[in-house]
């Protein structure tokens, strides 16, 4: 069953941890999706007006304003939510993250395809603005406050204005809040470059025993 599966996501993605109860009680995003539910599924047998009042009660109650034409995939995750606006022909795939304030929005004022679509798994900062008929690729991660005018490939971070790859390499996927699986553990990081320095000691040693061992009788 689909709120399950939401309150499961928020629960994992939220490293604030909340309880079900909170998970259900208190997240706009899930009452969003619930409002948008409804009013795709009135959209969808032609009942336009219903829908868009439906929709419309959504965006009061949640601070969330889902077009009821927008196609929405399994377990998105609105987190905070207030100024997310999600257009009419927006396509969302499953396990999507998206942060307060970001739009998916369109550039063209002519009828037909005008809105982003987003694979599976992709993130969106907070205040982001994904504007066009454009793509991003699965696993992509758009950066907080980014405008993204041009499609992003699958498992591409980009940041700024225009949005573009940062300038620099190694990045691993996201979880949530941007933080990166293996990159949250500050400690262990410490251990490992210790590690990496007591080894690049002991070659040091080594080599200045050298001499010493080569003259000993
Ligand atoms: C884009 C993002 C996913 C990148 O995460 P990352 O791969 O771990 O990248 P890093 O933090 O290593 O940053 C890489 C470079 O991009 C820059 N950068 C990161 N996020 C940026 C952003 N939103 N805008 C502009 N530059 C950004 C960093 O300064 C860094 O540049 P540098 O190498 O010159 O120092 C992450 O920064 C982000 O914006 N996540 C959204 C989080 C969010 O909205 N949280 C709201 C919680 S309420």
């Amino acid at each position: 069953m689909e709120l399950i599966e939401v309150l499961r996501t928020i629960r994992a993605r939220d490293p604030a941890r909340p309880t079900w109860a909170e998970a259900l009680f208190c997240y706009a995003g899930l009452h969003a999706l619930l409002f948008h539910r409804l009013a795709n599924r009135l959209w969808r047998w032609g009942l336009r007006a219903p829908a868009r009042i439906v929709s419309h009660i959504g965006r009061f109650v949640t601070g969330i304003e889902i077009h009821p034409g927008a196609t929405i995939g399994r377990r998105l995750f609105i987190d905070h939510g207030m100024g997310v606006v999600i257009g009419e022909t927006a396509e969302i795939g499953d396990d999507v993250l998206i942060y307060h304030g970001v739009t998916l929005g369109g550039l063209s004022t002519q009828p037909g395809k005008r809105h982003p679509t987003l694979g599976n798994n992709v993130v969106v900062g907070a205040g982001a603005q994904v504007l066009g008929p454009i793509t991003v690729g699965d696993g992509a991660r758009i950066g907080a406050n980014a405008v993204v005018v041009h499609s992003v490939p699958p498992g591409e971070t980009v940041v700024g204005i225009p949005a573009r790859p940062p300038q620099h390499e190694g990045r691993r996927p996201t979880v949530g809040y941007g933080i990166t699986p293996g990159c949250d553990d500050p400690i262990g990081e410490e251990i490992a470059a210790l590690r990496a320095e007591v080894a690049a000691l002991r070659e040091e040693v080594a080599a200045l025993r050298a001499p010493e061992r080569r003259l000993a009788p």
